[in-house]
């Protein structure tokens, strides 16, 4: 579709543009969008930092050699950096003060986006004061972050003091798997081949399971994790996002784009609270002292089993799986279909990362003079038949100019998530004691056998 769509001319403002989400993601996905030819020519990306720094320094702070010093460089001519301070409302005058120029000198009709590449827990107090100082009128959109709240409760309050200041239309709450090129391809997959399509239910699928495991662990991330942990910060976004791709109404052939949030949306309402006596909550060895609390109980490894009752699905569980310090990284969909009395299972597996691509089991005779069966897959990988994907970063900056919002989750897929798992945040609320220390390296399947 959209390469057709015109964007019109677009400022780009990075809040925390020195810090390493803009490093690692924004900067280089602007670069290869702006090699793509994906920008429009009236363009321009402005860097907030509170340090009063020049270009030069950006680029020496910026870690050598990197993407990001590539990316500054091919972008200087339209960059511009403004010092401010996110915390003082006063320097939001400035700001507006900036942006009015920077509209004028591009277009009537320019649009705004101001990336939140800040800790969340400043978020709201920007988006205070961007509405305070005028900057929410209608050509202004917001980009924001995970995590959306941290529960139930915490997540309506963030999305209601937001929408004091901005309708729904001008947010788009970033869950960057749903950006990944292969989480795209499986409503594509599921919607235009009869094959799946025409049996993608509880009579002809028994289970799925959608992992997403690491084997980094939690990096320095000790204030961020310590408040989060598995469940908040992969489970509650990342899995239940691609578990609704999986179970949401297929699509038609000529689906619009549009239809995805919503079926997203329906899946979500149809699942139901996790089993709670079929959850493995594990925390890795070193945990503790890598974090400096010795009483941690928080986890990095979580594994759960949900069900919907959605009649479409009734009685098939959803396994979702996710853990720091594993064996591999991997994101992956097994769908398995169910055996008969006259034939074996099939097994469908929807590679989100690494190694993008889709694999089929199928069972073979092998070759000999007796009937043995073999089961070999029958595979697609992305690798064989193009050349690089795009990151996720740079659809999600894509469709934040083009306004496309399928790709991003809206307030009601918030809450709905939230809704989930409430009952489980509660029940560990209240005890503590079964937690499994695994060792790392451990997989997933190991650290489920631990007692
Ligand atoms: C982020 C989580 O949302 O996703 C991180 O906060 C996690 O803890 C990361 O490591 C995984 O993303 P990806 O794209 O590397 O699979």
């Amino acid at each position: 579709m959209s390469s057709e769509v015109k964007i019109p001319p677009t400022i780009i403002v990075i809040f925390g543009v020195t810090g390493d989400l803009s490093h690692r993601f924004l900067l280089p996905a602007l670069h290869q969008i702006c090699l793509a030819r994906q920008l429009p020519n009236a363009h321009k990306i402005i860097g907030v930092t509170r340090q009063n720094i020049s270009f030069e320094d950006l680029i020496k702070i910026s870690p050598s050699g990197s993407k990001a010093v590539e990316a500054l460089n091919a972008l200087k001519n339209n960059f511009e950096l403004l010092t401010m301070d996110l915390t003082n409302s006063k320097d939001y005058e400035k700001l507006k003060n900036h942006l009015d120029n920077s509209c004028s000198s591009l277009g009537k009709n320019t649009q705004v986006i101001f990336h939140f590449a800040v800790p969340p827990k400043s978020s709201l107090d920007i988006i205070r004061f961007l509405g305070e100082a005028g900057l929410n009128t209608a050509n202004i959109k917001l980009l924001l972050e995970k995590p959306f709240g941290i529960d139930l409760l915490s997540a309506e309050d963030v999305i209601s003091q937001t929408a004091k200041h901005f309708g729904e239309e001008q947010i788009y709450r970033i869950d960057h798997y749903l950006a990944k090129e292969m989480a795209q391809n499986i409503t594509v997959f599921l919607g235009s081949n009869a094959l799946f399509r025409n049996v993608w239910d509880n009579r002809f699928i028994e289970k799925i399971n959608i992992v997403a495991t690491e084997k980094i662990g939690i990096e320095g991330r000790v204030a961020f994790y310590e408040s989060t942990g598995a469940l908040r910060d992969v489970v509650q976004s990342h899995l239940l996002q691609l578990a609704a791709l999986t179970l949401m109404e297929p699509c038609s052939d000529n689906f619009s784009l549009s239809e995805i949030a919503d079926r997203r949306l329906k899946a979500l309402q149809g699942i139901n609270q996790p089993d709670l006596s079929r959850v493995v909550r594990g925390q890795y060895e070193g945990y503790k002292q890598e974090a400096g609390r010795p009483e941690s109980t928080r986890e990095t490894f979580v594994s759960l089993v949900l069900t919907s009752h959605d009649l479409r699905w009734e009685a098939v569980p959803v396994q979702l799986t996710t853990g720091k310090s594993l064996d591999k990284k991997l994101t992956e969909i097994s769908v398995y279909f169910k055996k008969t009395q006259e034939s074996q299972t099939n097994m469908l597996r929807l590679r989100i990362q690494p190694k993008e691509g889709i694999e089929f089991d199928l069972w073979v005779k092998e070759p000999g003079y007796d009937r043995r069966l073999q089961k070999l897959p029958l595979s697609f990988a992305y690798e064989q038949h193009f050349d690089k994907l795009p990151e996720a970063y740079e659809q999600v900056l894509v469709d934040a100019m083009r306004g496309s919002k399928n790709i991003f989750a809206s307030s009601e897929e918030v809450l709905t998530t939230w809704r989930i798992l409430q009952p489980l945040l509660d029940h560990w609320q209240s005890q503590s004691n079964d937690l499994r220390i695994y060792k790392p390296g451990s997989s997933a399947q190991e650290v489920e056998k631990l007692a």
